[in-house]
C-alpha cells in the first residue's frame, strides 16, 4: 500500500580499523540494499569501541574514515540517517536507565563478553560487560523494526528484545520489539587462514581477513593462500570449512547459487577456484576503494553530513528518551 508507513531499520558498526569483507557481506551490503524499501538509520559505534583501549588520535582518524567508508559503500546520507553514536547523548542516557532492568546473570552469559574478556584479560572493564545494554539503547531509541547484522550479533539482539518486552510490560508499551535481520548466506564470513573462526579485523594474521580497501594484488594473494583441505572438488559439504567459506563469498558476490557455483567449477581445481573468488572480490570492492579515495579528501562535506545526521538522530532519540524518563518516574 502506498501510504503504508515504512518499517524502520537501524544498525551500527565499530570504527576500529578498516571494515572487512565480513562486515561488508554480513552487514553493509544489506544495509545498502535496504535503503530503498525502508527508513534506515546507520551509525558509527564509536562509544562501543572504548571498551577496548584506544589511542585517541588514531581513534579520531578511524571514526572519520569509517564514516567516509560507509558512504563509499553506498550508504547515502540523503536517503538514510547516517550519524556518529557519541554525537547523540540519548544513547548513553537510555543505556543507564536500561541497566536498572538488566540482570548481572544475563550479561555474564553473553558469548561476546566471554570471548573479549579472554582476549583482553588485562582489561576486563565494566563497559565490556555492559556493552549489550548500550547496544539495546542504540536500537530501542529509534524504534527499529529490523536490525540487519551478522550472525555474531544474534545474542545481543535477543537480549535487546527481552529488555524491550520487560520495559513494555513493567511500564506500558513504549518500545518497538525489534527483529534481527540475518541473511541466510554470508551472515558468518570465516577467516581465510582458520575457517572455523569468523573473519575479524582484529585478527593478528592479516592473511586471515580481507580489508575492503586492500589493493587487488593483496586481495589476490590472500585468496591464493586461503586454507582449504586435501580434497580437490569444489563442492559445498560438511567438513570443508575453507571451501564452503570461499563458495559462499563467491556465490554472494557473483550473484549465483551454491549449486550454480558447484556446476561452474566442476572438474576445475582449487587453484582456479581461488583465483576466481579473488577476482570477484577485487571487482566488487574496486568501486568502494575508488569512492573512498575521493571522499576522504571531502572533509567539509563529511562534516556537514555527520553534523546534519547528529541533529536528526538527536531529535528522534530525544522523543523516545523523554517518554522513557516520564514512564520510569523522573521529573
Ligand atoms: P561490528 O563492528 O563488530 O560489526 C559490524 C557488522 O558486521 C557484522 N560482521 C560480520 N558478518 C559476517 N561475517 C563476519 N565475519 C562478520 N564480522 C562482523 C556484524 O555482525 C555486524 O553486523 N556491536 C556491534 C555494533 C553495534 C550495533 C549496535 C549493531 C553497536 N550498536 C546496534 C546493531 C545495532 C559490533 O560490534 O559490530
Amino acid at each position: 500500500m502506498e501510504n503504508e508507513k515504512k518499517k524502520r531499520i537501524l544498525s551500527g558498526i565499530q570504527p576500529t580499523g578498516i571494515f572487512t569483507l565480513g562486515n561488508y557481506i554480513g552487514a553493509i551490503r544489506n544495509w545498502e540494499k535496504m535503503q530503498e524499501e525502508f527508513e534506515c538509520a546507520y551509525f558509527i559505534a564509536d562509544l562501543h569501541s572504548l571498551t577496548v583501549r584506544q589511542e585517541p588520535a588514531k581513534l579520531r582518524k578511524q571514526v572519520l574514515e569509517a564514516y567516509a567508508l560507509l558512504l563509499a559503500c553506498g550508504i547515502d546520507p540523503k536517503k538514510s540517517l547516517v550519524f556518529i553514536q557519541s554525537h547523540v547523548h540519548a544513547h548513553t542516557e537510555l543505556s543507564w536507565i536500561l541497566s536498572g532492568l538488566t540482570q548481572f546473570g544475563e550479561l555474564s552469559r553473553m558469548t561476546q563478553f566471554k570471548d573479549k574478556s579472554a582476549k583482553h584479560a588485562d582489561n576486563v572493564n565494566a563497559g565490556l560487560f555492559t556493552y549489550p545494554v548500550l547496544m539495546a539503547a542504540d536500537i530501542l531509541l529509534y524504534q527499529a523494526d529490523f536490525v540487519p547484522v551478522g550472525a555474531d550479533q544474534k545474542q545481543h539482539l535477543e537480549f535487546t528484545r527481552d529488555l524491550a518486552e520487560r520495559f513494555n510490560s513493567r511500564y506500558s508499551p513504549t518500545f518497538t520489539v525489534p527483529d534481527a535481520y540475518i541473511s541466510e548466506s554470508g551472515a558468518r564470513v570465516m577467516s581465510l587462514q582458520d575457517p572455523t573462526k569468523k573473519m575479524s579485523k582484529s585478527d593478528e594474521n592479516p592473511n586471515g581477513f580481507v580489508s575492503i580497501l586492500d589493493t587487488p594484488d593483496v586481495i589476490m594473494s590472500k585468496f591464493k593462500r586461503a586454507v582449504t583441505d586435501s580434497d580437490t572438488e569444489v563442492v559445498y559439504k560438511e567438513g570443508k570449512d575453507g571451501i564452503n567459506n570461499l563458495m559462499s563469498i563467491y556465490s554472494i558476490l557473483a550473484g549465483k547459487t551454491i549449486e550454480e557455483t558447484e556446476a561452474e567449477f566442476a572438474g576445475k581445481g582449487y587453484g582456479d577456484f581461488k583465483m576466481a573468488v579473488g577476482e570477484v572480490v577485487v571487482e566488487s570492492l574496486r568501486p568502494i576503494r575508488e569512492e573512498f579515495d575521493r571522499l576522504k579528501g571531502e572533509k567539509a562535506y563529511l562534516e556537514e553530513m555527520y553534523t546534519e545526521g547528529a541533529k536528526i538522530a538527536t531529535s528522534i532519540s530525544n522523543r523516545t528518551l523523554s517518554k522513557v524518563k516520564r514512564k520510569v518516574g523522573l521529573i
